[in-house]
């Protein structure tokens, strides 16, 4: 049955809701491998055999949130608290430009107090003018007004990455608290594409009580937003967490199957929306160690190694098990660079790396 709809998508036809629901409940080993092959085919085909790199800087793991399902929220007491200033900020920006990542991400928890804003713009304007605009910058610093979106937009960051998590309202409310919303989530994103953006958003997958038909409405969600990117990866319970607590750490078998379902995902969102960039999610990597190369098997296109001062790195942890965190940047370039050779792909050294769907949108270069 799947051979039929695989048969479609390799044509480039547009699936109904129906047919993803039936593409995200494969389990048979050699239907996973056909919807595999089927995305990387696409993948091939709309984005080719390259990998990009984003540096990510972890570079505050304050946050005035309270998502029950992340190791940072702000009731965690049990989590030491770190900010970066501005020069460890610059440093770390500058060493992913030397190492020929071609872009960066600045991703934090939640402020939105004026001297965190007005640092933030401050650091993006100096890594902007040290690399002469060659280092790419992309935050993921949570939601925030238009008007500080526009401002870090003028000093130079173009891409955007907030996670929507689940478009399923009920299952939203369930996994944060009251005063979360997923109403004012949309709105940002349509704040950050009205302020000239890349947008990228993503959700968690193998949440508790979320369904197939939850996931392919997500995947459709992000098909009618028109997204640049997406960024997305399994939920991985964290002790310190209240939905952590009720649910013990995965079993080998529970791994198994939320790396899958973490595949299809990407495999699914590949084939329906075709030329934009999709992460492989550490998140992966926290599954098995070879995660992330698989989720470049299955359709996705960038990877976002660390570039974070190891010393920090234990103090973000969002997910139980995140691997990294004991390594240094140098030790994550090449062993990610070596990864990616590995499945012979080629590594988009120096490279920005914009989807052909944000051009293809915008029909302009970007700046
Ligand atoms: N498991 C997986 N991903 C998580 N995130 C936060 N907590 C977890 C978790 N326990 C993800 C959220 C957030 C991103 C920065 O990290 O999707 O948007
Ligand atoms: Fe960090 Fe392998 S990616 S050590």
């Amino acid at each position: 049955m799947t051979d039929v709809i695989l048969a479609k998508a390799k044509q480039g036809r547009e699936l109904s809701r129906g047919e993803l629901v039936a593409l995200l409940s494969i389990t048979d080993a050699a239907e996973l491998q056909a919807l595999y092959d089927c995305a990387y085919f696409l993948k091939e085909q709309y984005v080719g055999k390259i990998a990009y790199f984003r540096g990510i800087i972890e570079c505050s793991n304050l946050c005035i949130k309270d998502c029950y399902y992340c190791g940072i929220r702000k009731s965690n007491t049990n989590v030491e608290r770190f900010q970066m200033d501005e020069d460890e900020i610059f440093k770390e920006a500058v060493w992913a430009y030397e190492a020929e990542y071609g872009s960066c991400v600045i991703q934090s928890g939640e402020r939105r107090d004026e001297e965190y804003i007005a640092m933030i713009e401050r650091v993006v304007g100096r890594i902007k003018e040290a690399t002469k605009g060659r280092l790419g910058i992309t935050l993921s610093l949570g939601e925030q007004t238009e008007e500080t979106y526009r401002r870090w937009r003028a000093v130079g960051a173009h891409r955007y990455l907030l996670r929507i998590e689940t478009t399923n309202p009920e299952l939203y409310a369930k996994i944060h608290p009251k005063d979360h919303s997923l109403e004012e989530r949309k709105e940002c994103l349509a704040s950050l594409r009205r302020t000239g953006y890349q947008v990228g958003t993503g959700v968690m997958m193998g949440l508790p009580g979320q369904t197939m038909e939850d996931l392919a409405n997500d995947i459709l969600f992000l098909k009618e937003i028109d997204i640049d990117m997406v960024g997305m990866g399994p939920y991985i319970p964290h002790s310190g967490t209240p939905m952590g607590k009720e649910i013990p750490p995965y079993t080998d078998e529970q791994k198994r199957v939320a790396l899958q379902l973490g595949l299809k995902m990407i495999a699914v969102t590949r084939i329906v929306l075709k030329d934009i960039n999709i992460a492989a999610a550490t998140a992966l990597q926290a599954l098995e160690y070879t995660g992330r190369e698989q989720g470049l098997r299955c359709g996705a296109n960038v990877i976002m190694p660390n570039v974070t001062e190891t010393e920090y790195r234990p103090n973000y942890t969002l997910y139980d098990n995140k691997p990294c965190t004991d390594e240094n940047s140098s030790m994550c370039r090449g062993c990610l660079s070596g990864r990616i050779e590995g499945i012979g792909e080629t590594v988009g050294f120096n490279e920005w790396g914009d989807s052909p769907h944000f051009h293809k949108r915008t029909k302009t270069v970007s700046d």
